[in-house]
């Protein structure tokens, strides 16, 4: 099996928010409407492929208003989990960050998900809260 993970290019975008739409809009019940937002446009969204096919993705959103760029939209094909694949594209955010210039990264975290983040060194801050009706918690690692 062949990997590749790499910063998307703009003809990478139909599979991305295709993928995006499987795993949230019809796996987690995420509005369509949230799930895409106008910070698309001006984020980093990094894809890996398995053989060619695009199996992950996640996006990275410069700092605003304080040090710390965002990491948001994690999504792994189903048939893929486990295999590494969102840890590879989450250290590719995080080198992307970290070339920037930006000195932490902080996401929200869907509370199921915390042991992934948990296992890249991310350090949870605050209550457990609700979005699009999911349990998320607030995460941040210094680069
Ligand atoms: C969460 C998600 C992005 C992780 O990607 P992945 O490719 O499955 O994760 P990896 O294979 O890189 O896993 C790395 C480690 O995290 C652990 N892990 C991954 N997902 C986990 C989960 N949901 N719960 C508990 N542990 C998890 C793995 O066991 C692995 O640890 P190990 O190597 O010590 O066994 C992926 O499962 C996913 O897309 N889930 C559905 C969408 C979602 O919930 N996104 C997160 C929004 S915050």
């Amino acid at each position: 099996m062949s990997r590749e993970v790499r910063l998307a290019r703009p003809d990478d975008m139909p599979a991305v928010y295709a993928l995006r739409h499987v795993v949230f809009v019809l796996g987690q019940d995420v509005p369509e409407e949230m799930e895409r937002d106008d910070l698309d446009e001006g984020a980093d969204h990094g894809v890996a492929f398995s053989d060619g096919m695009l199996v992950a993705t996640g996006r990275l959103l410069p700092p605003a208003g304080d040090t710390a760029a965002t990491v948001g939209r994690m999504a792994v094909d189903g048939e893929v989990r486990g295999q590494g694949f969102g840890t590879l594209v989450l250290e590719l955010l995080e080198q992307t960050a970290r070339e920037r210039g930006w000195p932490a990264v902080e996401l929200h975290a869907q509370l199921h998900a915390k042991p992934f983040y948990d296992r890249a060194g991310y350090v949870p801050y605050g209550d457990v809260y609700l979005e699009a009706g999911i349990e998320h918690l607030s995460m941040r690692k210094d680069l």
